[in-house]
Protein backbone atom coordinates (compact mmCIF):
# COMPACT_ATOMS: atom_id res chain seq x y z
CA UNK A 1 0.00 0.00 0.00
CA UNK A 2 1.32 3.70 -0.74
CA UNK A 3 1.31 5.20 2.53
CA UNK A 4 1.10 8.59 2.25
CA UNK A 5 4.39 10.51 3.74
CA UNK A 6 4.55 13.51 5.83
CA UNK A 7 8.14 13.85 6.26
CA UNK A 8 9.30 17.41 5.99
CA UNK A 9 11.08 19.02 3.03
CA UNK A 10 14.16 21.07 3.24
CA UNK A 11 15.17 23.12 0.25
CA UNK A 12 18.79 24.44 0.94
CA UNK A 13 21.37 26.02 -0.97
CA UNK A 14 22.81 29.79 -2.16
CA UNK A 15 20.84 33.00 -1.97
CA UNK A 16 18.83 32.94 -5.25
CA UNK A 17 18.57 29.29 -6.13
CA UNK A 18 14.57 30.08 -5.76
CA UNK A 19 14.39 28.15 -2.09
CA UNK A 20 11.11 30.13 -1.72
CA UNK A 21 9.15 29.63 -5.05
CA UNK A 22 10.00 26.33 -5.31
CA UNK A 23 9.03 25.76 -1.27
CA UNK A 24 5.80 27.17 -1.58
CA UNK A 25 4.78 25.75 -4.54
CA UNK A 26 6.16 22.22 -2.89
CA UNK A 27 3.77 22.54 -0.28
CA UNK A 28 0.93 22.79 -2.05
CA UNK A 29 1.56 19.85 -4.19
CA UNK A 30 1.92 17.64 -0.86
CA UNK A 31 -0.71 19.49 0.90
CA UNK A 32 1.91 20.51 3.62
CA UNK A 33 2.45 24.06 5.40
CA UNK A 34 5.10 26.30 3.81
CA UNK A 35 7.86 27.91 5.89
CA UNK A 36 10.86 30.67 4.93
CA UNK A 37 13.29 30.15 7.62
CA UNK A 38 14.32 33.86 7.17
CA UNK A 39 10.49 35.40 7.39
CA UNK A 40 10.03 33.20 10.81
CA UNK A 41 13.08 34.46 12.45
CA UNK A 42 11.81 37.86 11.27
CA UNK A 43 8.64 37.52 12.48
CA UNK A 44 9.75 36.08 15.63
CA UNK A 45 12.42 39.01 16.88
CA UNK A 46 10.30 41.81 15.07
CA UNK A 47 12.90 43.21 12.82
CA UNK A 48 14.80 42.55 8.97
CA UNK A 49 17.59 40.20 9.08
CA UNK A 50 19.35 42.96 8.31
CA UNK A 51 19.03 44.70 11.15
CA UNK A 52 19.45 41.48 13.09
CA UNK A 53 22.55 41.20 10.91
CA UNK A 54 23.71 44.45 12.83
CA UNK A 55 22.73 44.66 15.86
CA UNK A 56 23.25 41.03 17.31
CA UNK A 57 26.22 39.74 14.16
CA UNK A 58 25.91 37.23 12.56
CA UNK A 59 26.76 34.11 15.01
CA UNK A 60 23.40 35.35 16.73
CA UNK A 61 21.54 34.93 13.31
CA UNK A 62 23.31 30.92 13.51
CA UNK A 63 21.63 30.54 16.44
CA UNK A 64 17.91 31.75 15.74
CA UNK A 65 17.95 29.23 12.37
CA UNK A 66 19.58 26.50 14.85
CA UNK A 67 16.88 26.91 16.93
CA UNK A 68 13.97 27.52 14.80
CA UNK A 69 15.00 23.95 12.85
CA UNK A 70 15.47 22.55 16.32
CA UNK A 71 11.81 23.32 17.85
CA UNK A 72 10.33 26.53 15.51
CA UNK A 73 8.15 24.11 13.43
CA UNK A 74 5.96 20.75 13.13
CA UNK A 75 8.31 17.80 12.97
CA UNK A 76 6.35 16.64 9.94
CA UNK A 77 4.17 18.14 7.22
CA UNK A 78 6.41 20.92 6.66
CA UNK A 79 8.31 22.17 4.07
CA UNK A 80 10.82 24.43 5.26
CA UNK A 81 13.14 27.05 2.28
CA UNK A 82 16.05 27.41 4.63
CA UNK A 83 17.91 30.81 4.31
CA UNK A 84 21.35 30.66 2.57
CA UNK A 85 23.84 30.35 5.18
CA UNK A 86 21.46 27.52 7.60
CA UNK A 87 23.01 24.60 6.55
CA UNK A 88 26.77 25.61 6.93
CA UNK A 89 27.53 25.60 10.54
CA UNK A 90 28.86 22.34 12.14
CA UNK A 91 26.11 20.10 12.36
CA UNK A 92 23.79 21.67 10.69
CA UNK A 93 23.63 19.01 7.92
CA UNK A 94 23.29 16.27 9.96
CA UNK A 95 20.50 18.06 12.13
CA UNK A 96 18.06 18.42 8.77
CA UNK A 97 18.82 14.96 7.90
CA UNK A 98 17.67 13.32 10.89
CA UNK A 99 14.58 15.85 10.44
CA UNK A 100 13.21 15.06 6.96
CA UNK A 101 14.60 14.82 3.29
CA UNK A 102 17.13 17.72 2.44
CA UNK A 103 16.83 18.72 -1.20
CA UNK A 104 19.69 21.44 -2.55
CA UNK A 105 19.35 23.57 -4.84
CA UNK A 106 22.16 24.68 -7.04
CA UNK A 107 23.35 27.29 -9.74
CA UNK A 108 26.37 28.69 -11.40
CA UNK A 109 27.37 31.71 -10.32
CA UNK A 110 26.30 33.80 -13.18
CA UNK A 111 22.96 32.58 -12.63
CA UNK A 112 23.01 33.38 -9.12
CA UNK A 113 24.22 36.95 -9.64
CA UNK A 114 21.43 37.58 -12.58
CA UNK A 115 19.07 36.35 -9.72
CA UNK A 116 20.54 38.15 -6.67
CA UNK A 117 20.44 42.25 -8.17
CA UNK A 118 17.91 43.30 -6.21
CA UNK A 119 19.16 41.94 -2.87
CA UNK A 120 18.84 45.26 -0.20
CA UNK A 121 17.64 42.49 2.07
CA UNK A 122 20.38 40.09 2.11
CA UNK A 123 23.35 41.67 4.81
CA UNK A 124 26.15 39.40 3.02
CA UNK A 125 25.89 40.86 -0.33
CA UNK A 126 26.29 44.54 0.25
CA UNK A 127 29.01 46.61 -0.84
CA UNK A 128 30.33 47.59 -4.19
CA UNK A 129 31.72 44.65 -5.76
CA UNK A 130 28.70 41.40 -5.34
CA UNK A 131 30.23 39.32 -7.83
CA UNK A 132 33.09 39.21 -5.79
CA UNK A 133 31.58 38.55 -2.83
CA UNK A 134 28.89 35.78 -4.48
CA UNK A 135 31.92 34.12 -5.88
CA UNK A 136 33.92 33.74 -2.67
CA UNK A 137 31.22 32.86 -0.74
CA UNK A 138 29.57 30.16 -3.27
CA UNK A 139 33.08 28.84 -3.38
CA UNK A 140 33.74 28.51 0.44
CA UNK A 141 30.02 27.22 0.88
CA UNK A 142 29.55 24.83 -2.18
CA UNK A 143 31.65 21.38 -1.15
CA UNK A 144 28.74 21.74 2.22
CA UNK A 145 25.59 22.68 0.02
CA UNK A 146 26.25 19.34 -2.42
CA UNK A 147 27.15 17.34 0.73
CA UNK A 148 23.72 18.45 2.38
CA UNK A 149 21.66 16.55 0.52
CA UNK A 150 20.34 15.65 -3.38
CA UNK A 151 21.28 18.00 -5.70
CA UNK A 152 19.43 19.54 -8.52
CA UNK A 153 20.32 22.35 -11.06
CA UNK A 154 18.64 25.36 -11.88
CA UNK A 155 20.51 26.87 -14.74
CA UNK A 156 17.97 27.70 -17.45
CA UNK A 157 14.88 25.60 -15.93
CA UNK A 158 11.55 26.71 -15.63
CA UNK A 159 10.11 26.74 -12.10
CA UNK A 160 7.68 23.95 -13.03
CA UNK A 161 10.86 21.36 -14.00
CA UNK A 162 12.42 22.42 -10.39
CA UNK A 163 9.18 21.94 -8.73
CA UNK A 164 8.93 18.10 -10.33
CA UNK A 165 12.15 17.28 -10.09
CA UNK A 166 12.26 18.05 -6.42
CA UNK A 167 8.64 16.16 -5.87
CA UNK A 168 10.56 12.84 -7.71
CA UNK A 169 13.46 13.19 -5.24
CA UNK A 170 11.06 13.87 -1.92
CA UNK A 171 9.09 11.09 -3.39
CA UNK A 172 11.69 8.53 -3.86
CA UNK A 173 13.53 9.47 -0.41
CA UNK A 174 10.50 9.38 1.88
CA UNK A 175 10.07 5.29 0.38
CA UNK A 176 13.88 4.85 1.01
CA UNK A 177 13.24 6.62 4.33
CA UNK A 178 10.47 4.57 5.28
CA UNK A 179 12.17 1.06 4.75
CA UNK A 180 15.54 2.06 7.29
C1 LIG B 1 22.04 34.19 3.98
C2 LIG B 1 20.96 33.98 3.16
C3 LIG B 1 19.68 34.67 3.33
C4 LIG B 1 19.49 35.10 4.79
C5 LIG B 1 20.66 35.88 5.27
C6 LIG B 1 21.98 35.11 5.15
C7 LIG B 1 23.30 33.45 3.72
O1 LIG B 1 18.61 33.81 2.95
O2 LIG B 1 19.28 33.99 5.61
O3 LIG B 1 20.72 37.07 4.51
O4 LIG B 1 24.15 33.38 4.63
O5 LIG B 1 23.44 32.89 2.61
P1 LIG B 1 18.17 33.53 1.39
O6 LIG B 1 19.02 32.40 0.90
O7 LIG B 1 16.75 33.12 1.54
O8 LIG B 1 18.35 34.79 0.66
Amino acid sequence: MDKTPDTNLYLVGFMGTGKSTVGRQMARRLGFRFFDSDREIEHAQGRPIADLFAAEGEAAFRGLEKKFIESGHSPVGCVVACGGGLVVPAGMRELLGRRGVVVCLHASAETLLRRTTRTGHRPLLQGSDRETRVRELLAAREKIYRAAGTLVLTDGQPVREVVAHVLRIYRRETRERSRR
